[in-house]
């Protein structure tokens, strides 16, 4: 037992961080709906307003903490943060340094990569988690919500070792980004939409016509209107998400020509699944290219695998239906997929939605899927206080 059964009886001592954000709210109310308040003594920590009146979660402690006061944070049996990578990189190494060995659960992408830091996604590595936890590990990280969202629809099929290659062509909404990007979006959105009010309204307009105003509007967008994303998303899209890890490398490598989005495709996908150079074992090809799009929180992916071999559809769709209780497969007809298989059908449900799932024209072997799911739920919050879960019943 390790945090649930304190010695002296009291609930464990969980230190929140960044819980007023756009993650961290989703993960409030997630943890308020599952009861999860009831198991723990909550502390809420504020990087602008220590002193400040904690929310109404708050049990004992009712004064928001400082969260640069190691001191207070190293009290914490858990901190659980979403709080971003700048704080992680400045607050967590402090922490250890000062001797704090708690559980450390973060959203950020920071600790990642670190052979002490696991990928927290239980439903699908549940055992790899739990063997680290055995083995003293104390950093459980949350992965890209584009890698977790697919593993959570799909994960089956690597389960089952059946992937000789996976590509993944996402279409990843603007929460991605950030809340400032939503509302960029939408901004721009209207920005557009009064342009071309007069002439939308009247049904007589040369369409043509509204096409050039919307485009001579985007093109003269100011900096101050795509001050996030950097040019426009409105009617457009961005091919292009997070850094450029630049070219001339190994492939495989940072650096391949890959955005650090598609590069974290293949990386976090394998580390999940406990695979690679690291674990010694070989790893699973992981590429594609990663497209911002004018989607609201939910990312969708249009998968395609290499599988080891020729395994009939019905029993494909029988695996990930039977993965897990979230992966739901969408009838491969066009009524349901445009029915259910939209960013607007999933979002703000626990469903991974699996649906176009056909063989393709490549051959037997050659698998097709389209999958969607919220970002901020699967992709950030929910494995963080499904992680919480399994520290406190350990
Ligand atoms: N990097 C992701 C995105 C979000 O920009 O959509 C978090 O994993």
């Amino acid at each position: 037992m390790t945090v649930g059964n304190l010695s002296n009886g009291r609930e464990p001592l969980v230190g929140l961080v960044g819980w007023r954000g756009m993650v961290g709210s989703v993960l409030m109310d997630r943890m308020h709906a599952e009861g999860d308040f009831s198991l723990i003594e909550p502390l809420f920590f504020s990087t602008s307003n220590a002193g400040g009146k904690a929310p109404a979660f708050a049990k004992s402690e009712t004064t928001l903490k400082d969260a640069h006061d190691i001191a207070a944070l190293a009290k914490c049996d858990i901190i659980i943060t979403a709080q971003g990578g700048d704080y992680t990189s400045e607050v967590f190494p402090k922490l250890r340094a000062g001797g704090w060995n708690g559980h450390w659960i973060d959203a950020a992408s920071t600790l990642r990569m670190r052979d002490d830091a696991v990928i927290i996604l239980d439903p699908v590595n549940l055992d790899f988690i739990r063997n680290s936890l055995a083995k003293g590990g104390r950093n459980w990280i949350g992965g890209n919500c584009t890698v977790s969202c697919m593993l959570m629809g799909v994960g089956a099929l690597y389960k089952a070792g059946l992937v000789e290659w996976m590509t993944s062509m996402t279409y990843q909404a603007a929460s991605g980004g950030g809340a400032q990007h939503m509302r960029e979006l939408l901004t721009q959105f209207g920005t557009l939409n009064a342009e071309v009010r007069a002439l939308l309204d009247d049904p007589k307009s040369a369409i043509l016509e509204i096409d050039r105003k919307i485009l001579a509007r985007q093109q003269s967008l100011s900096s101050e209107e795509t001050a996030n994303f950097g040019v426009p998303l409105g009617g457009s899209l961005i091919p292009w998400i997070d850094k450029d890890l630049g070219l001339g490398k190994q492939q495989g490598e940072e650096g391949w020509g890959t955005s650090k989005e598609e590069w974290k495709g293949g990386a976090e996908t394998n580390k999940i699944l406990g695979q690679g150079a690291a674990f010694g074992t070989a790893e699973t090809p992981v590429d594609g290219f990663c497209v911002r799009i004018g989607a609201m929180r939910c990312h969708s992916q249009a998968l395609t695998f290499k599988l080891k071999k020729d395994v009939p559809l019905a029993d494909i769709e029988a695996m990930i239906a039977g993965d897990n209780p979230w992966a739901k497969v969408v009838p491969n007809t066009r009524e349901a997929s445009i029915k259910d298989l939209t960013p607007v059908a999933v979002t703000g449900t626990m469903n991974i939605a699996v649906g176009r799932i056909r063989k393709l024209a490549m051959g037997p072997e050659y698998v097709g899927a389209f999958t969607v799911g919220d970002q901020l739920l699967w992709g950030a919050a929910e494995p963080l206080r499904r992680m919480l879960r399994i520290l406190l019943d350990a």
